[in-house]
């Protein structure tokens, strides 16, 4: 009995799809797996090109591919991994699916935050973390013939503040990002030049800045640039207790003052949307979605297949 409800819940969880991850539902298929094709596997690839800061690269490339494949790098949180991402989150199973490519990066420091606070980090090619996924994405592009037009990036906590960064200083590369409980690009800079480096002040919510002044950071990461930008999707949970809560509103103030929108204007709202508890926020045609979700700490779940219709896949 306990064994049929953990199975509805898994069967719930993948909408309604069947969760061939599950444990409990790899227990119960394994008797008669020919209806279920085996899964590719997880791979470590060192050969992507330069690699300033050492980051691992690892590649969900499912067994169905489509023809040039769009491409979604998924960035794990500080303790994470690429395999533990690749296990925690839905991308690879909906790769299963649809037949992209997902990008797993692996932090190179202890502890596996990612640097988003050296310089180098928060600059178009300027050899950071940063710099050693945008070739990651370069790289599977070319090898295997991928559409440039879908490329994305998600990640959650430091992966979130990662997504931001690689928006902001590799705009050319994507199309959309989706960053669950992260800080505005820049938030995390450091002074004295750390690497990797914490920010009290970011995390703890006390920069407080105009959209003009976070905007520019990010114009600043890239100052050549004039070409379109990603559209970008936030999610934050009002309880948390790690990347406090007005890290929301600032880094919708970052990327409304990028797109020259008014934050306080959106241009719909909709409250116990996409749950109950959750209200989004829409500006310009969902260029810019915010989504606050009310009760929820620093681990917002991932919405797998509303990632999926946000990117257009
Ligand atoms: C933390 O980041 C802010 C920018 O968000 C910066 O002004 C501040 O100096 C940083 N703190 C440290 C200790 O580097
Ligand atoms: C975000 O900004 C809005 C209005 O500008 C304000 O009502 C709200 O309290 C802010 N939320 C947080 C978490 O700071």
């Amino acid at each position: 009995m306990k064994l049929l409800s953990q199975l509805s819940a898994a069967l719930a969880l993948a909408g309604g799809r069947l969760a061939v991850a599950h444990p409990v539902f790899d227990e119960l298929m394994r008797p008669t797996a020919p209806l279920v094709r085996p899964r590719a596997a997880l791979q470590q690839v060192t050969n992507f090109g330069s690699n300033p800061s050492n980051t691992k690269m690892f590649i969900y490339v499912p067994d169905k591919l489509a023809p040039n494949p769009p491409i979604i790098v998924a960035i794990h949180y500080c303790t994470g991994t690429a395999q533990a991402y690749y296990s925690g989150s839905p991308y690879a199973r909906l790769a299963d699916q649809k037949g992209f490519i997902v990008i797993y990066p692996e932090s190179p420091y202890s502890g596996t935050c990612w640097d988003v606070s050296s310089r180098a980090a928060l600059t178009h090619n300027g050899g950071g973390d940063s710099n050693s996924i945008a070739n990651m994405v370069t790289y599977t592009l070319e090898k295997y013939n991928g559409d440039a037009s879908k490329v994305f990036v998600t990640g959650s906590s430091s992966g979130a503040m990662m997504t931001n960064v690689m928006a902001a200083a590799y705009p050319e590369l994507f199309a959309a990002g989706i960053a669950y409980s992260g800080v505005p690009a820049g938030c995390f800079y450091s002074q004295s030049g750390g690497t990797n480096a914490w920010n009290s002040s970011c995390a703890n919510g006390q920069i407080n800045s105009t959209p003009q002044v976070w905007a520019k950071m990010v114009f600043d990461m890239y100052p050549e640039y004039d070409g379109p930008r990603p559209k970008m999707q936030i999610y934050h949970g009002s309880a948390d207790g790690t990347l406090r809560p007005s890290n929301y509103n600032e880094t919708i103030k970052q990327w409304c003052g990028v797109f020259g929108f008014d934050y306080t204007r959106p241009d719909t709202t909709q409250a116990n949307s996409p749950q109950a508890g959750y209200t989004t926020y829409t500006w310009g045609e969902q260029q810019l979605v915010g989504i606050y979700a009310q009760g929820v700490g620093h681990t917002v779940p991932i919405r797998g297949s509303d990632d999926m219709a946000f990117f257009g896949l």
